[in-house]
Order: structure tokens, then C-alpha cells, then sequence
């Protein structure tokens, strides 16, 4: 069976060595050999690997206009122009897999409506890297009632604080280092400000839900505001700050969003380190489950490709589809109905009363405080952690309006969502 895969960098140069080192074992799998006859880059400039060079063309057309080729693997990355070229391999029915979680969060309904009878589009890859999260959503939890997913899904974002928590180093060399070993997207600003994590949590809880989730209404907080002190007021406090992605089923709809979130060691998510993802989810039969493994980087991304692959193949020669996608929209709710605690970090003129301002903003908008701590004071400036009790958003609004209206409030410079229950006394 012939394929082709679009992009050749951090993950599709893995796919393809991978089908080529292990061609026979794929082959015992499927009944049938696979061989990579094109290969699609964009650079004209750059030197290729002399293995691949015969395959190597710029015009996608010769692809989509070639009947022997069966599967098109699409790991260009971005959302156009690979959007429309996974719709025009769906409309000449040929079989798609993607890791590409923009397109397949934006665009995924319609795509799969593209597709012609024979031509499945799969995108294990697309969230958690290789963790075999999409199926077991799709098939193996298909007789569950699910309540909810909370999540660790974006690779670099964890690696950058694991490695600010673990050898305190800086969020810049961190960030060199997660890019260096091809975690992080072609523009790492969808890692660090959340949009990447909002594309996978999006999926999930489309797939989960059963209605599709518009991720431009999902709240989102990257993070880039986190600094060395936070990190260790996280300590302090007994935990550790994650990126993490959640998605709960109420009664009035859905809830989603990501944000930095301090969660106290011991907690599942706590120790998930450096590129690993995590995904929590709950339901009925079934209760809690917790899947966790390497969550992005060639090799791992290359796994859930390759078996996506295999499984395309196998359903153009035995037949069925893969996967049927919701189309209705899922209803959100806004997360600020329900009451977390927060962490923020407020920058004070160092001056009596300055602290009595502060207790006053937050209890003028009915806001308890668990803890107060002030991690630096320098020339004339103190640096104060304040934890809150549980409170709603819309409280919290209200204290940060009063607190801006506040003389001796310089600025608040990190605000993040605290799951303290177990923390705090
Ligand atoms: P990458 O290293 O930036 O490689 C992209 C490849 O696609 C390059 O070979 C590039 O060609 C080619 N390409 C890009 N735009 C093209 C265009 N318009 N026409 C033809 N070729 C084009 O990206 P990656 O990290 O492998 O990621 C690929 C996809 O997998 C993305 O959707 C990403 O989100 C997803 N993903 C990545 C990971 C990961 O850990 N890296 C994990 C899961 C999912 P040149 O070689 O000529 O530049
Ligand atoms: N940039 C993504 C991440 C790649 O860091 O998780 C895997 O989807």
C-alpha cells in the first residue's frame, strides 16, 4: 500500500524511518507492506537525507493526483495550507492521518463530512503525543456516561516548569532546550500561551461529550507570567505549578478551559515531569483513569502515527470507518460559575497599611484568604503571595477592581488557579 507524508521534520522523519527500520513487522501486522512512494517538503534549499531524496517533491498535486497512493500522512503542522490539502485527500478518497490538532480542533467535523466512503481521517497524534487517548475515548470508554477530563497536554509547557521547579533554571534556557528536542510548535507562543493545550482539551471533549467545542470560546492563561518566585511560593506552600487543561460536564453544559494551576504534591498530576502528559478522566461504569506517557517529541508522536497508519490500511482492505465526530456544538458554561481558589502574586510600595489595603480589597468582595506570605521586599518594594479561599470568579473580578484602585498596589504580576483544598489548613 502506497503512502505519503507531508513534512519531514521533528515527526515525520521519524514516521518514515520508523515504516522503513521496521517494514517487516508492519507487514506481519497488516498482511500487506507499506511503502512511503512521496514525500512533501517546503524548503527547496535544504539538504535532505540521500534515503528520502528520490521521493522528495514540493508540488502536492502530484500526491493528491497519484491513485496509488491510499494514505496521506499530514505532519506539516500550521492550519492552511494543510487544512485544505487534508480535504482534498478526503474528497479523492484517500485515507488521512494527522497530528495536527489545529486543523482537527477548527476543522475536524467538516473534514470527516469531506471524506469519501472508503477514506477514514485519523488523528491519535493530534493529543498527548503517544498516549492512546483518542481510541480509548472513541472506542474502549464508548459505554461510559463521562463527567470529566482534567489534563496535562501540552509537552513543552510542562518540561519548561519542570525544569524551572526541579533544577531552577530560567523559563528562557528552559524553553531553548524544549524547542532543541522538537517539543515545542513551529511558533512556540501556541505552547506557552495555551492555545496548543485549548486545541487538545477541545478534541477531547468533543470526542467525550458528544458536541463539538468552539475553541476560540474556551478561556485560556498561558504561561509566561510565572516567574522563579512563584515556583518556589508553590513549594512553600507544599506543590507545584501545571499547565493543566480541564473539561467538566454540568447540568447546564459544558465547562473548559486551561490555566496554570498550583495542585499540592501527592496530587495524580503533581509528579507527571519534563515532557510527559497526564489526562484524568471520570465516568460512569467505569470511575477514575489515568493515562499517562510521553506526550510529544518524534519518537513518541511517531507511535500513535504509525499505529494510525496501520489501522487506515487495515480499513481500506477490510472496510468500516474508523470515526464519526460530533457536528452539533457543544454548550459552554462559563468556568466562573464554580468556586476554586486562587494564587496571585501583588507587587506593594513597602508602606504601613499597605497590607490592610489589600486584606480590605479582597473583603469587600466577600473573598476569604487562606494565606498571605511575602516572598521579597527590596528597596521600598514588597513582593506578596496571597492565596484565597474558594471563591467565584466574579468575586474575584470584584477584589482585583478594588485592588487596582488601591495606592500602595503596583501591580499584579501572576494570577493562578489553586486546587488548595488539601494544602491549606
Ligand atoms: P516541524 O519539525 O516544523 O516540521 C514540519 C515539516 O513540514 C517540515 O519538513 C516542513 O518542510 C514541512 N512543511 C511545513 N509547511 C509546509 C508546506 N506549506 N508545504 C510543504 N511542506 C511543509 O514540525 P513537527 O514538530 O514535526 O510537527 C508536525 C505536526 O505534528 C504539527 O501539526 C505538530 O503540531 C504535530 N505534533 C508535533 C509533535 C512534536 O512533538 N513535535 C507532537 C505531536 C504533534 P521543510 O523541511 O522544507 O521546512
Ligand atoms: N508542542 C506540543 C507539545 C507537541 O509541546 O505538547 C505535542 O503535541
Amino acid at each position: 500500500m502506497r503512502i505519503a507524508v507531508l513534512g519531514l521534520g521533528t515527526v515525520g522523519r521519524y514516521v518514515v524511518d520508523a515504516l522503513e527500520s521496521e517494514r517487516e513487522l508492519f507487514s506481519a501486522r497488516l498482511g500487506e507492506e507499506l511503502v512511503v512512494s512521496r514525500i512533501l517538503v517546503r524548503d527547496q534549499g535544504s539538504e535532505r537525507p540521500e534515503s528520502v531524496r528520490g521521493r522528495i517533491t514540493f508540488a502536492v498535486e502530484e500526491i493528491l493526483k497519484d491513485p496509488e497512493i491510499e494514505i496521506v500522512v499530514e505532519l506539516m503542522g500550521g492550519y492552511e495550507p494543510a487544512r485544505s490539502i487534508i480535504e482534498a485527500a478526503l474528497k479523492a478518497g484517500k485515507s488521512v492521518v494527522t497530528a495536527n490538532k489545529e486543523v482537527i480542533a477548527r476543522s475536524g467535523p467538516a473534514l470527516s463530512l469531506a471524506a469519501q466512503p472508503a477514506a477514514d481521517l485519523l488523528f491519535e497524534a493530534a493529543v498527548a503525543g503517544g498516549i492512546p487517548i483518542i481510541r480509548s475515548l472513541q472506542e474502549s470508554l464508548a459505554g461510559n456516561r463521562l463527567q470529566a477530563i482534567y489534563g496535562i497536554v501540552n509537552g513543552t509547557t510542562n518540561f519548561v516548569l519542570s525544569r524551572m521547579q526541579r533544577e531552577g533554571g530560567s523559563f528562557v534556557e528552559a524553553l531553548a532546550e524544549a524547542k532543541r528536542l522538537g517539543y515545542a510548535e513551529a511558533d512556540p507562543s501556541d505552547d506557552l500561551d495555551a492555545l496548543d493545550a485549548v486545541r487538545k482539551i477541545s478534541i477531547l471533549a468533543s470526542l467525550a461529550f458528544g458536541g463539538w467545542v468552539d475553541v476560540d470560546a474556551v478561556p485560556k492563561e498561558g504561561i509566561r507570567g510565572i516567574t522563579e518566585v512563584d515556583i518556589a511560593e508553590a513549594k512553600s506552600l507544599g506543590g507545584v505549578i501545571k499547565l493543566v487543561a480541564r473539561a467538566e460536564a454540568t447540568p447546564d453544559g459544558l465547562t473548559l478551559g486551561v490555566s496554570p494551576t498550583l495542585i499540592p504534591l501527592g496530587h495524580p498530576l503533581a509528579d507527571v515531569q519534563g515532557a510527559q502528559n497526564a489526562i484524568y478522566v471520570r465516568g460512569e461504569p467505569i470511575g477514575e483513569l489515568i493515562f499517562q506517557g510521553p506526550g510529544a517529541g518524534g519518537p513518541a508522536t511517531s507511535s500513535a502515527v504509525i499505529g494510525d497508519i496501520i489501522d487506515a490500511a487495515r480499513s481500506r482492505r477490510v472496510g468500516g470507518r474508523s470515526v464519526a465526530l460530533p457536528r452539533e456544538p457543544a454548550p459552554l458554561v462559563p468556568l466562573g460559575q464554580h468556586a476554586h481558589c486562587y494564587y496571585m502574586r501583588l507587587r506593594l510600595h513597602d508602606e504601613p497599611g499597605a497590607l490592610a489595603l489589600v486584606a480590605q480589597a479582597f473583603a469587600g468582595a466577600g473573598v476569604t484568604l487562606r494565606s498571605v506570605r511575602q516572598p521579597v521586599r527590596e528597596a521600598g518594594i514588597s513582593v506578596i503571595s496571597v492565596v484565597t479561599g474558594p471563591t467565584r470568579r466574579a468575586q474575584l473580578e470584584d477584589a482585583r477592581l478594588s485592588l487596582r484602585g488601591c495606592p500602595s498596589v503596583l501591580a499584579e504580576e501572576s494570577l493562578i488557579l489553586a486546587e488548595m483544598e488539601s494544602l491549606l489548613p
